[in-house]
């Protein structure tokens, strides 16, 4: 089955075509970071408009990359398109949406709306070596920061999540508090290099109390005052004092997520653990979380960088296990800018790894 998918929830346009049998067969991403940078984030407006101007010629651009035909009696043909329904911003998705539904009216093919966050927690199964299930996903992304137990797919228990602000948002938070580029997650973290971690101690939210939710926004204060106290006449610490607090930041988000994923996995007795979404790209967390549960014999799995932040494979992927399983939605344009992820249609088939 070849299933064209679309990811437009926020502010990258995704798009992939991926084979059941083949695997991966090609995707593109068009970043609209430089339309909100001079705003310091996401404008939604801005975001929808852009993905109208893009989205179109990206998806001719990957049929013609993965030889597919628009042919149904071809062998190559698009059998069904996977996009974004949610949770996201509202224009940005209703772009996908009305563009996967007007395509699959018009190639006559099923179309399913896709759970972003489901999509996140699939992606590391689009690498070679992919985990298996039962496992405790920790997903962290701009909008999320979730620990969930994951007994196949569509089947899903939140374990814990945050009560304020999410990990990739309090990264980009501090990364402003640092006058840094958004998204500042990267940012930071190459600041973070530079860095003496003995400098500074940030605190470990929520750590000394049993339970598995997150608070970053006392974090957050903590860093706004860390810099007010160094600030010199530019406004700003001095080069070192920055990358410094850069680092402070990341030691304390990244062990914070470290003490709740080891405390996630052994609530449920599992020795896999996921990571996905944006902030799964960072490396001093993949490091920590990987010396962690090769303490336990167990292993971290994370998808390749690409494929950690928004993009259409994870899309097209996720779809194809719902499509293959034989759901598939009504004529309405899905969009549902909040939707919790343990409400989700389980999905009896167990996923087929990518090649
Ligand atoms: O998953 P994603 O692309 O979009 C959402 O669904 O939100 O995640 C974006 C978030 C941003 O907050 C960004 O700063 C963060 O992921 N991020 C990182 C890194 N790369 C991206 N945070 C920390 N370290 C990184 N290397
Ligand atoms: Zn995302």
């Amino acid at each position: 089955m070849r299933i064209l998918g679309i990811e437009t929830s926020c502010d990258e346009t995704g798009v992939a075509v991926y084979d059941s049998e083949r695997g991966l067969l090609a995707h593109l991403l068009y970043s609209q970071v430089k339309v909100h940078a001079e705003y310091g984030g996401v404008v939604p407006e801005l975001a929808s408009r852009d993905h109208v101007r893009r989205i179109l010629p990206l998806i001719r651009q990957v049929l013609a990359d993965s030889a597919s035909s628009r042919d149904r009696s071809d062998s190559n043909s698009i059998d069904g398109i996977a996009y974004t329904a949610g949770p996201g911003l509202v224009g940005a998705l209703m772009v996908g949406g009305s563009v996967a539904r007007a395509l699959a009216y018009a190639w006559g093919v099923p179309a399913v709306g896709v759970h972003h966050m489901e999509g996140h927690l699939l992606a590391p199964m689009l690498e070679d070596n992919p985990p298996a299930f039962p496992f405790v996903a920790l997903l962290v992304s701009g909008g999320h920061t979730q620990l969930v137990k994951v007994e196949g797919i569509g089947r899903y228990r939140i374990l814990g999540e945050s009560v304020d602000d999410a990990a990739g948002e309090a990264f980009d938070k501090a990364a402003k508090m640092l006058d840094l580029d958004y998204p500042g997650g990267p940012e930071i973290a190459r600041l973070a290099e530079q860095g003496d971690a003995a400098r500074f101690r940030f605190p470990r939210p929520m750590t000394d109390r049993p339970g598995l939710d997150f608070s970053f926004s006392g974090l957050k204060t903590f860093t706004l005052n860390t810099v007010a106290e160094h600030r010199q006449a530019d406004g700003l610490p001095d080069d070192q004092t920055m990358a410094d607090i850069a680092c402070a930041f990341q030691e304390a988000v990244v062990d914070t997520l470290v003490i709740k994923c080891r405390r996630a996995l052994e609530q449920t007795g599992l020795k896999t653990l996921v990571i996905a979404g944006g902030v799964s790209a960072n490396r001093v967390l993949r490091q920590r979380l990987a010396a962690a549960l090769e303490k336990v014999g167990g292993e971290v799995f994370y998808a390749r960088n690409e494929f950690c932040t928004d993009n259409g494979a994870m899309i097209a992927y996720a779809g194809c296990q719902r499509l293959l399983a034989g759901q598939q939605d009504d004529l309405a344009i899905r969009a549902i800018p909040r939707w919790p992820m343990d409400t989700l249609e389980p999905v009896r088939q167990e996923a087929t790894p990518a090649q």
